[in-house]
């Protein structure tokens, strides 16, 4: 960074925003193997947030990919610098009263801690959206495990690159043995909990 570019502050506060808001900002950090259920979740979490008045913004892997972050594959480095972008415009959004629903895959130990001190450990949460490869393979909502069965894709995580689970997730959401509707409801229990003002 240049020495020229300077820090410059006294906008509106996250708490103004927030009181305008009628609930607390913050990121929820969804994390889990493709398939697991965090795009799902995340869209049916927003509508029914969005539904009563709350701010909800989803970011999702793939959408991002699309566009903020289409210069980057699928390398360690590249996934750690697409995590390191999504973070800081997580940041920027929960900042500005908004919760943040995050759907990314997200599969290192180390980066997922890196997006935390981005974001700020008390605004962020972590969620492992769990189900075990078995479940997700059979589930392929996008046929990609299809694709590396095949041999079309490499460095897929879970089956040839690593999925390193959270230890201690403020919140495991496990989809292998809950509904979509009763994933949500926990989803929601937990919201309520954690972000009403
Ligand atoms: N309890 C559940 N919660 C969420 N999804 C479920 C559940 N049970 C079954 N599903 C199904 O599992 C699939 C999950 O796909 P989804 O695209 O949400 O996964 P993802 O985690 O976003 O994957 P990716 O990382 O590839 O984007 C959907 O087809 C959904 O209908
Ligand atoms: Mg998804």
């Amino acid at each position: 960074m240049s020495k020229n570019v300077v820090w410059s502050g006294g906008y509106v506060s996250t708490e103004e925003f927030e009181n305008k808001a009628g609930h607390r900002s913050g990121v929820l950090w969804f994390t889990g193997l493709s398939g697991s259920g965090k795009s799902t979740l995340a869209r049916a979490v927003q509508r029914q947030l969005f539904d009563n008045g709350w701010q909800v913004i989803v970011l999702d892997g793939d959408n991002i990919r699309h566009g903020l972050n289409k210069d980057l594959g699928f390398t360690e480095e590249d996934r750690i610098e697409n995590i390191r972008r999504l973070s800081e415009v997580a940041a920027l959004l929960q900042q500005h009263g908004n919760l943040v629903i995050t759907a990314f895959i997200s599969p290192y130990h180390e980066n997922r801690k890196q997006a935390q001190g981005i974001i700020g450990a008390e605004r962020f949460h972590e969620v492992y959206i769990e189900a075990d490869l078995e479940t997700c393979k059979k589930r392929d909502p996008k046929g990609l495990y299809e694709k590396v069965e095949k041999g079309e894709i490499t460095r897929f995580t879970g089956i040839s690159d690593p999925f390193e689970a959270p230890e201690d997730p403020a919140l495991k959401i496990d989809t292998s043995n809950l509904t979509e509707q009763q994933a949500v409801e926990a989803l929601i229990s937990y919201i309520d909990t954690n972000f009403k003002l």
